[in-house]
């Protein structure tokens, strides 16, 4: 099919600059021996913060149900919820590569419903990639997607979803179970992994078994990559897990910030001239 003229293009193709990590260029990095940088963005101004910090990859986590909406797990996110944050996203990224959650239970009724679902995220929100949890009991939907031309990233040891089953957010441990499921999601084709909350030796075994890059959290250094949940980062959440590193207090430069306009707007002294119009 010929490519549409550049006057029809209102928005500029995804892939168009030659600086966009496309999901081939991510995949490589590994290879290259690259240590891969991910985090989490749920909306406009934060994903452009990113993108322009020069992180490789942006994960429109479900995590956004916990750190956004304020839900106690990640289970309450719908797909139209996460579509619309996606969206927010996709328009603010020209740089990195973007991965979106796709949300309980998307994934889990068949692998028709999965395309649809995913499907839905690529068309509507100018992602590139969808996320799932699970290794080998997803590795015929994972086929699935990839066979439908939609990039998919694993996500094995802790599964966050999985926290009713699993009686909390624990350290997984079973080396064999996780690389069983690393095994099975790479063989199904994802093209990346996520691997959470899991001993360093465990993750280090499985980075050497598989040709895919791993980002880790709470998975140890040997990892490809490293993601973290951006409000972690920069101290906008309650006090993580071990694993988190805070780069930022801005809970605590919010708070001030707005304190000090509220001072200024009762004692008079905000707005001045300088903030009139004549
Ligand atoms: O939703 C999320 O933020 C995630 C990361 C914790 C990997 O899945």
């Amino acid at each position: 099919m010929k490519p549409p003229a550049a006057d029809h293009a209102a928005t500029p193709p995804v892939t168009a600059s030659p600086q966009r990590m496309t999901v081939p260029k991510f995949a490589a990095l590994k290879q290259a021996g690259r240590k891969i940088a991910m985090v989490t963005a749920y909306d406009y101004p934060f994903a452009r913060l990113v993108d322009a910090a020069g992180v490789d990859a942006v994960l429109v986590g479900d995590s956004m149900s916990m750190v956004v909406q304020g839900h106690e797990n990640t289970l309450p996110v719908t797909l139209d919820e996460m579509v619309y944050h996606a969206e927010m996203v996709g328009r603010a990224v020209d740089r990195a590569l973007v991965v979106v959650d796709m949300p309980f239970p998307s994934y889990h009724l068949g692998a028709a419903k999965a395309i649809e679902a995913a499907g839905r995220i690529l068309k509507e929100t100018r992602c590139q990639a969808v996320k799932l949890e699970g290794g080998a009991a997803q590795a015929d939907t994972i086929a699935a997607l990839v066979k439908a031309g939609i990039p998919v990233m694993a996500h094995c040891g802790l599964g966050p979803q999985s926290v009713h089953q699993l009686g909390g957010y624990r350290v997984q441990r079973d080396e064999a179970r996780i690389l069983h499921d690393a095994r099975a999601a790479a063989e199904a084709g994802a093209f990346a992994m996520v691997l959470e909350c899991i001993p360093a030796a465990i993750a280090e075994k499985v980075t050497a078994a598989l040709a895919i890059p791993t980002i880790g959290i709470g998975a140890g250094a040997a990892c490809d990559g490293q993601v973290l949940v951006l409000h972690d980062i920069l101290g906008l959440s309650s006090e993580g897990p071990k694993f988190v590193k805070r780069y930022a207090n801005l809970a605590d430069s919010v708070t001030e910030a707005v304190r000090g306009y509220c001072s200024e707007v009762r004692d008079g002294t905000f707005p001045t001239a300088e903030h009139e119009y004549k």
